[in-house]
């Protein structure tokens, strides 16, 4: 007699199993950088593989970039909420408490890197668990991974919460090999490089031309790839805190 029960097809992968206090994970980076591109794409992802998730918005998206995740979550939901971060920075804090799913990830997007004391950023690092700088790989670059982990080295100087550093190397091209010397300069520096890179894309269904549409759902993609990679990162960074 054929065997009557279900069928179930067995997922490609064991789903990232966020610890119960959920991850805060900040975007941090120069205007262009795909801060935001990235954080949309992961959030979707996050969500169609059943981790809660949300964002708080805190960029204020300069010339040479789209709107803000706030606009885009507006024309197109990741399945995760976006809010916009609190016009005063002294309760982003208290946001973040607040919005973080329990199990879950909640992400933070952020203007052009600036180290000043007055910036959301060095408060930003302060808060996060996990701070991914989006980084193109060009020479002139590599100086941004330098003042950042400087600012964290600073706030660790005065005995705060400081974030694992991890750097996505953005807008990388398949035919360079700009993005494989960056990786090898930054990793034998001490840095931990993604395994999972943003390829620059800019046909009409690429990562560039991605604003303000739905976030198409693939696990074997660049960014559904590296949502699954961050998403462990992140669950190691908080389970060793
Ligand atoms: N992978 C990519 N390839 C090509 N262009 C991209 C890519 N990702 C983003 N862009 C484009 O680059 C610009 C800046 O991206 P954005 O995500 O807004 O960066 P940021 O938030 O760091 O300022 C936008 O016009 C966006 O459409
Ligand atoms: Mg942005």
């Amino acid at each position: 007699m054929a065997d009557t029960k279900d069928v179930t097809v067995p997922r490609q992968w064991e789903p990232v199993i966020v610890p119960p206090q959920g991850i805060k994970l900040g975007m941090f980076g120069k205007g262009g950088s795909t801060k935001t591109t990235s954080l949309a794409h992961m959030l979707g992802h996050w969500a169609a593989d059943g981790i809660p998730s949300g964002a708080i918005d805190a960029d204020e998206p300069g010339e040479d970039e789209d709107g803000s995740l706030y606009t885009w979550s507006r024309a197109a939901s990741f399945g995760a909420p976006v809010r916009k971060a609190p016009a005063n920075h002294e309760d982003l804090d208290v946001e973040l408490g607040l919005y973080l799913p329990a199990g879950g990830i909640l992400g933070l997007d952020t203007p052009a890197w600036e180290r000043k004391p007055e910036t959301i950023h060095m408060r930003a690092l302060s808060m996060v668990d996990v701070a991914v700088l989006c980084l193109q790989p060009t020479g002139m670059e590599l100086n941004r991974a330098g003042s950042m982990l400087s600012a964290i080295q600073q706030i660790e100087a005065v005995g705060g919460r400081t974030p694992k550093l991890v750097i996505l190397l953005a807008r990388t091209k398949a035919q360079a090999n700009a993005a494989t010397q960056t990786r090898d300069t930054l990793t034998e520096a001490g840095y931990q490089v993604l395994q999972n890179e943003m390829p620059d894309q800019h046909a009409m269904d690429g990562y560039g031309q991605s604003f303000a549409k739905p976030i198409p759902i693939d696990f074997t993609s660049a960014m559904g790839k590296l949502s699954r990679e961050l998403a462990t990162v992140g669950a190691k960074a908080v389970s060793s805190r």
